[in-house]
Parts: C-alpha cells; structure tokens; sequence
C-alpha cells in the first residue's frame, strides 16, 4: 500500500459512473492513494473536475452529492458549496480547514469534521526540527560541508538554544506539544492566544509585540483562517528583533509574508524556520538565497505513521456520518 501525500493521487482519473452514487460522496481535490480508494470502492465517489469543467459539472449533478471529502491544502470553498445544496458534511483530511467556508457551512447547518491530535507529534516535531536548524544552522552548515568550504575553514559559530526564551502563538494541541518538547531545552516558555489557557504555568502575554519583544524565537502555531490573517505584523516582527528567529508550521496567511521577506532579506530579522507559505507550493524568490532561512515544502505532518492515522480518522468520520450523521472528531463550532 502507498502512504504518502495526497498529491500523490492527482492524476488518478476521475470515475466518471455517476449512476450509483451510494452516500451521494464527492471527493474534492486529491487525496492520499488510502482514502481515495476508500471512498471510490465503498462509496463509488465521484471527483468533482477541475477548472472549468466544474461549474456543467454541479448544474448537472451537484444536488445528488451529501457529503465532501477534502483535504485542508484544498477544502470547500465559497463557490463549489453554493453549487451543492444538499451537502450535509465536510470531511477534511487535516487538522487545518481553512479553506473550507466555515461561514457557509455554518449558516446552512453542514458538518465539518478535521483530523485533530493524531498529528500533534509530528507538527511539534517538525517545528522543533526547525528551530534548531535556524539556531545551529545545521542546513547552513550541512550545504558548507556539501561545497567543500571546510577544507578552507571552520563554519561559523552559531546560536544555543537550550535555556532560550520561547514565544508560542496559539497553545493548542500543537502547541502545547510543542511546550513540551521545548521544556526538554530548559527553555523560557511564553505564549500568546486570545484569552489565557486554564491550568497553564506559561506565562501567558496578551500583547504579541510584547512577547515577541521578549523572546529569542516565536513559534507560530495559530489556526489559518479570517480570525488570523498577518497576526505577524511587521511590528511584531520588527520586536523579534535582528537576533530574533520565527518558525511558522501553521499556514503561511499568519504572517505577512512580504513583511517577513522583507525583514530578513534587511537583516532586521534573526533568521527564520518556514514549513508553510501564503501562495503554495510558490516560495518568495528573495528567500532562497539566504542561509539564515530553512525552507521545507508543507511536510510537518508528513510521515508514513501520522499520514496513515489521519487517513483512518478521516475515514472513520466519513463512516460514522453514514451511519448515524454525526461525526467523530467535528470541529469547533
Ligand atoms: C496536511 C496540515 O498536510 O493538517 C493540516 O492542517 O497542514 C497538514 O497536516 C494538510 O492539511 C493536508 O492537506
């Protein structure tokens, strides 16, 4: 069995038989090879096209579909939800969903459901993965060794990060993951969401500029969506501070990214550990060239294991709402 990205999957044709369509399931976007199979062989899912297919498509066909299943790099977005009437739930392959129409689905009554926990590991994982790199500068160093440069000289000295102040931008379950990691460095943990967590020791700041004023790296592990486009102003930038690092494995709308590029391309940024971006697999040009910044394609929850549990928990939601309309892991409301 192949477990891997969902992308993987893109160029599986779309089973195009849509006279028996048990559960009205609609896949949207490309999914893990796992869950595609899934719902084409127990559902006989149908892929709504691409492009400009998609608009014949729904008016021929959109009331017949009940249930989408996505993933949180595509979603349901305005357009393709108002094209299905009867849709009764969203299923997301992610933890993120953002661009599903949350406003829609509320106002109509539709179900979201995401694939929460199973992949706090391997975020928090990845984000410490990358806070190390930008302080050790270990891809730095690793391109240094690759180039041959050793034989001229020794690789500059880096930063520590054991005992560092740390800002975390949203502590939730990833980011108290990632707390829980970062107290193994005997690091200072701060933390910034909009109201205090009950029961947390980290000292919690109310102002994001003042924890960024404060800290040696910010972790921005915040949800995407409206409620948190460019929380990481230029000013909050600007605090971190030219020996200030940021890591962002939330979504790359978090960040006002020309801010960002602009910070570090000036040096008024330390340095930065970026997995997600504004626009895509589209990096920005200017950051490629420099060494202070670690770049990784989207990958934090990316392994064989975690891919494999949020594919069975994206399942498991889709069955449950078959069988009973309700889901296992719903979102917020
Ligand atoms: C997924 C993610 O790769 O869960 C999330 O929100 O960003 C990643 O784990 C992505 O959502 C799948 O499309």
């Amino acid at each position: 069995m192949t477990i891997n990205a969902e992308h993987q999957a893109a160029n599986t044709p779309a089973p195009t038989d849509l006279a028996d369509l048990r559960g009205g399931v609609l896949q949207v976007g490309p999914l893990m090879p796992m869950v595609q199979n899934a719902i084409v062989a127990d559902h006989n899912a149908v892929r709504v096209p691409d492009g400009s297919d998609r608009q014949a498509f729904l008016s021929d066909h959109g009331s017949k579909f009940t249930i989408a299943v996505t993933s949180g790099k595509i979603g349901v977005d305005s357009a393709l939800m108002a094209g299905l009437p009867n849709l009764r739930a969203v299923v997301n392959f992610g933890v993120g969903y953002d661009t599903t129409d949350v406003a829609q689905a509320q106002a109509r009554g539709i179900l979201i459901s995401n694939t929460p926990d199973v992949l706090n590991d391997c975020v928090a994982d990845t984000a410490l993965a990358l806070l190390l790199d930008v302080f050790r500068r270990t891809s730095e160093a690793d391109r240094f060794v690759r180039r041959g440069a050793w034989k001229a000289g020794n690789f500059p000295l880096a930063s520590k990060l054991s005992g560092k102040r740390v800002g975390i931008v949203g502590l939730g379950r990833i980011g108290t993951a990632i707390a829980q990691r970062l107290e193994g460095f005997n690091c200072v943990i701060s933390y910034h969401n909009r109201k205090p967590v009950v029961g947390v020791d980290y000292r919690y700041v109310g102002s994001l500029t003042e924890l960024a004023a404060g800290s040696d790296a910010l972790i921005v592990a915040a949800a995407g969506g409206a409620d948190s486009v460019k929380l990481i102003s230029a000013e909050v930038l600007a605090a971190l501070g030219p020996q200030g690092y940021l890591v962002n494995i939330a979504r790359g709308t978090v960040i006002d990214e020309t801010a960002l590029v602009a910070a570090l391309v000036s040096g008024a940024l330390g340095g930065a550990g970026l997995d997600v971006f504004a626009d895509e697999p589209n990096v920005p040009e200017s950051l490629l060239e420099l060494d202070n910044v670690v770049l990784l394609p989207h990958l934090a929850s990316g392994t064989v294991e975690t891919r494999q549990a949020m594919a069975e928990l994206t399942l498991a939601n889709l069955d449950q709402f078959l069988t009973d309309g309700t889901l296992c892991t719903p979102v917020a409301r």
